[in-house]
């Protein structure tokens, strides 16, 4: 398998997975497959930048070995330990044992209690510096982007930043660079990543970011470690994170997500999307079983609001629903403007629990719940229409 020279002398020896649909567990989907870069810089001295998920070790090192013996690899630079790009490490200083593990203090812990100890490891934090022999590699720690331990690195004579998890895209493809793709389903999947990996991390995100732009770092490469490679515009990847951080990235979407028993909440979720429309907004409806829950949160990234439904079934929102109240919760989208619906019997509990979820989210619930008893009546449905109406008109207020 080839590798590809992405500037003079670094070169992508990653993986492709076309085949992967779920990440995290079952958590997130990758509907697109994904890529695990890895990257490798020949100067006098060689070092492998992150590696790859386990199963794809001999991907990599069929890749490494068309450019040089992997015996000759010095150092081995571990910028975040979880397994998709620690998986192969372990391989490498097994059949490479006098090369040298570089990471962080807290990634040594981490790196520890995943594979069997044993390694030459040199600990490196913000400023440290490698010198592969007239090519310069500077390290940047970056905690919480998104473990403890992350850090970047950057590649200084050729201006290549190395961030890791940070600015990729699950997206398997032949093509390596980020202007070769289709470039809405490149958007998508960075977008769909951001909201679902990095959401509640934002203010580390802006701020990590602040200081990269305020430090005058040049930066003519992002080569993330899944994904397509940022070369050209680089910076418009990093200004995105930066408007997604603060919560400042917004189309005119109103997102409407529910599940229905017997058609009540649907009927409503129809005539507020209608209400929504006509306030000249744009209502993308996600019926909860036909829509993915990474594609909602997704979807809900860049939407200026959501309405989420249920009916009540003992007393909660049906269980359909909870998926996407748990990752409100988790995922925090703070500020996101929202509001609750459905239909309910004899005690209507569901609209009670969406808003605790959307508050322990931290979003802003601007209107009261919109309940209907049994099965809406044609001034029920106006009153829905209004309400979507009214909702989308709060948006731009
Ligand atoms: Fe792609 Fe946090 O691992």
């Amino acid at each position: 398998m080839q590798p590809v020279e992405i500037v003079k002398d670094v070169y992508w020896v990653g993986a492709i997975d076309y085949n992967v649909r779920h990440f995290h567990g079952y958590s997130y989907s990758v509907h697109n497959g994904t890529t695990f870069n890895a990257y490798l810089i020949v100067g006098e001295k060689i070092a492998l930048v992150d590696a790859v998920h386990e199963p794809f070790t001999e991907e990599m090192f069929s890749r490494i070995s068309a450019i040089i013996d992997p015996k000759r690899i010095d150092y081995v630079i571990s910028n975040h330990a979880e397994m998709d790009h620690s998986g192969a490490i372990p391989s490498v200083l097994e059949r490479v044992p006098n090369a040298t593990l570089v990471c962080t203090k807290k990634a040594v812990e981490i790196l520890k209690k995943h594979y069997p100890d044993g390694w030459n490891i040199q600990t490196v934090g913000t400023g440290d510096e490698i010198d592969l022999g007239g090519k310069t590699l500077s390290f940047l720690e970056a905690p919480m982007l998104h473990w403890p331990e992350t850090m970047f690195t950057y590649y200084v004579e050729e201006e290549v930043l190395l961030p890791n998890d940070a600015f990729g895209q699950h997206y398997a493809t032949e093509s390596r660079f980020a202007d070769e793709v289709d470039q809405h389903t490149l958007w998508r999947e960075a977008e769909k990543y951001y909201a679902n990996i990095l959401w509640p991390l934002s203010r580390m995100v802006q701020r990590k970011i602040e200081e990269v732009i305020e430090s005058g770092l040049p930066i003519k490469v992002i080569a993330p470690s899944h994904g397509l490679i940022w070369r050209k515009n680089p910076l418009e990847i990093v200004t995105r994170y930066l408007e997604w951080a603060k919560g400042e990235r917004t189309s005119d979407k109103v997102v409407i997500t529910w599940d229905t028993m017997w058609n009540s909440t649907t009927k409503i979720a129809r005539a507020m999307a209608e209400g929504i429309r006509d306030a000249g907004m744009t209502p993308l409806l996600r019926l909860i079983p036909h829509s993915d829950k990474s594609d909602i949160i997704g979807d809900l990234l860049e939407a200026k609001g959501v309405l989420v439904g249920s009916p009540t079934l003992h007393n909660e929102a049906l269980p359909t629903v909870a998926p996407i109240l748990a990752d409100f919760e988790a995922l925090k989208p703070a500020g996101k403007k929202a509001a609750a619906f459905g239909s309910y019997g004899w005690a209507g509990g569901a609209v009670k629990k969406i808003e605790e979820s959307m508050k322990k989210g931290k979003m802003e619930v601007i209107l009261e719940p919109f309940t209907v008893k049994w099965v809406p009546t044609d001034e029920d449905l106006k009153a829905a229409y209004e309400y979507g109406k009214t909702f989308a008109e709060k948006l731009n207020g």
